[in-house]
Parts: C-alpha cells; sequence; structure tokens
C-alpha cells in the first residue's frame, strides 16, 4: 500500500537518519513532490539522489498554505533550540512534529514551538538505515489519533514501531534499543578476540564471528520462540556449549555485565535530557 499522509511532509535534517527514513518513505511510493527536505549543507550523493527522485530539496516550504501534514526533526539534539523558533512559523493548525532527536524531551520542544503544537518523540536505532530499526514513540496530548497514525506509518519505513504513554520509559528505550546495536557489535568484537586467543588467524575468527551473531540474529527475527529456547536448542547436556554458557551464565557473567550497563545508559540519558 502507498504511503499516504493527506498532505505534505518537511523533513529538517539530512544525515544519517533522515536520508535514511527519507528512502523508506519514497520505497514505500511516497510522492515526492510532497516531500520538503531542508539541510544547509546536504552531500553531493544526497544532492544526486533528490535529482533522481524529485523530491524538493531546499525549496521554500512556507508558501504551504496550511502548513505540512508532519514535519520530522532529524537534526542533532545540541542544535534543536536554535532550529525550533525559525521552524514554528511554518508550522499549521493541524501539523504534527516528529522528533527524533535523542534526549530532547516533548515539554522543552512544546515551550518552542508553542503548547497546543501535535508533537511526537521517537527513538529510533541505528538498523533503521536497512529498514530494521526499532522505534519507540511517545506522544504529547495534542496528538489526534489520526496524526498518530501517520507517524507510525512514516516511523514504519524504518522498521517496527512501538508506542508509549510513558515519555520516562524513553530513557530504559534508549539504553536498550538506542544503544542495543553497540552491545552487539561488541559481541562479535569478542567472539573475534576469543577466537584467535584459541588459535583461529585473525580472518578466521572476524568471519566466523560476524556470520554467527548476524546468523543468530536473523534466526532468531524468523523464530517464533523465545531466545531462551534457541538456546537451549543448542545447548546439549555436557556438551561444548554448556561449558562456554556455565561460564557466561555465572553469577558474575554476562547477565549482571548487561545489567549494569543498561543501567548506566538508562542513567546517562536522563542526564543528557532537555
Ligand atoms: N544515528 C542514530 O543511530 C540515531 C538513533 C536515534 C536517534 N537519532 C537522532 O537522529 C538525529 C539525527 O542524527 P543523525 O545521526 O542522522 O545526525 P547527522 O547525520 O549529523 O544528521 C543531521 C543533519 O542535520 C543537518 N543540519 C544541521 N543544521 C541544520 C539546520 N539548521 N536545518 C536543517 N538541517 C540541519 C546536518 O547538516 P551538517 O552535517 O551540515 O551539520 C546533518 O545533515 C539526532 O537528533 C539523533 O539524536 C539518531
Amino acid at each position: 500500500m502507498t504511503l499516504e499522509i493527506g498532505g505534505a511532509l518537511i523533513l529538517i535534517g539530512a544525515g544519517n537518519m533522515g536520508s535514511a527514513l527519507l528512502a523508506g518513505w519514497l520505497e514505500r511510493g511516497m510522492d515526492p513532490e510532497t516531500i520538503f527536505v531542508q539541510d544547509p549543507g546536504p552531500s553531493d550523493e544526497f544532492i544526486s539522489f533528490a535529482q533522481r527522485r524529485h523530491f524538493k530539496l531546499g525549496a521554500d516550504a512556507s508558501a504551504l498554505p496550511h502548513g505540512p501534514a508532519v514535519m520530522v526533526l532529524a537534526v542533532k539534539p545540541q542544535i534543536m533550540d536554535d532550529v525550533l523558533p525559525r521552524l514554528k512559523p511554518l508550522i499549521g493548525e493541524s501539523t504534527v512534529v516528529l522528533s527524533i532527536a535523542a534526549g530532547r524531551m516533548l515539554a522543552g520542544m512544546e515551550r518552542h514551538l508553542g503548547g497546543g503544537v501535535a508533537i511526537v518523540r521517537a527513538m529510533p536505532n541505528t538498523p533503521a538505515s536497512i529498514g530494521r530499526g526499532i522505534t519507540v514513540a511517545c506522544a504529547n496530548a495534542g496528538v489526534t489519533p489520526a496524526q498518530k497514525s501517520k507517524c507510525d506509518d512514516l516511523l514504519q519505513a524504518a522498521g517496527s514501531v512501538a508506542w508509549t504513554n510513558e515519555e520516562a520509559a524513553l530513557d530504559p528505550v534508549t539504553a536498550v534499543s538506542g544503544s542495543g546495536p553497540a552491545y552487539v557489535f561488541l559481541l562479535a568484537e569478542c567472539l573475534e578476540e576469543a577466537g584467535v586467543e584459541a588459535g583461529l588467524d585473525r580472518d578466521m575468527a572476524r568471519r566466523l564471528a560476524r556470520e554467527t551473531v548476524s546468523g543468530a540474529g536473523e534466526l532468531l527475527r524468523q523464530s517464533d520462540e523465545p531466545a531462551e529456547k534457541l538456546r537451549e536448542n543448542v545447548t546439549s547436556p555436557g556438551g561444548t556449549t554448556a561449558a562456554a554458557l556455565e561460564i557466561l551464565m555465572s553469577e558474575k557473567g554476562l547477565q549482571t555485565l548487561m545489567t549494569r550497563a543498561v543501567k548506566a545508559a538508562t542513567k546517562r540519558s536522563r542526564e543528557l535530557s532537555s
């Protein structure tokens, strides 16, 4: 089904995340004529992308009679205070603002844009760049069910979407799924290093670690079984996997480390929020 949001979309920021979302929207058949992109220094690659796909890069969006249906904010969190006041005049009565800026809270954005503005705050993660992200979103009181549904459709172009009514949940969300891809990449690094220690050459260890982490991830995605069951399925009593898991699942093993890591990231997310 073609992605349709009942009006224009303005995307502010065409960096990693903004361009990944945009690619997903175009792939889902969104009309490029309705998409306005603003970015002060788009890359050459992005400029030729705009020429190929005919969305409006750098075009004046202030002429939109009722404002856009959705304005997506994909700029770095630290420049939001400068950017928001300039965007306020572009917002119409039925516009919903969808921000993916990490740590920028709904109340702070409302202060800049006005209390009545409909705002959704969302936290995606990097697999969004291949359409395999997970995003958690939270709407303010001004967001109508129809606006929420538009934001859901737009975010689904980057993968799965979940909603929460508790904005505070976005701190542990950031710690689990936002930062989570880095933990998985670290797992691949550690597995590679351990393989070298165990006698494999570097290239072989790297290849085995990469394929094992990505293959197991794909198996988990395609299976209806929980991770625990998949783990049990490959663990024979007294076998090699059981020997390794005895270490990983010991009292100071992976669960203890992961719990500490997620707690630290949650705390840092709270400290950085504004
Ligand atoms: N990447 C992730 O995994 C991830 C995950 C969750 C959330 N996020 C959030 O997504 C947002 C974007 O992250 P990103 O990784 O895509 O950053 P990014 O690659 O730096 O993209 C930001 C883009 O915004 C542009 N920009 C700067 N000032 C602007 C302005 N005044 N108006 C319009 N565009 C402007 C930047 O241009 P210049 O480069 O020329 O400054 C850049 O192209 C951040 O708020 C981040 O917290 C990212």
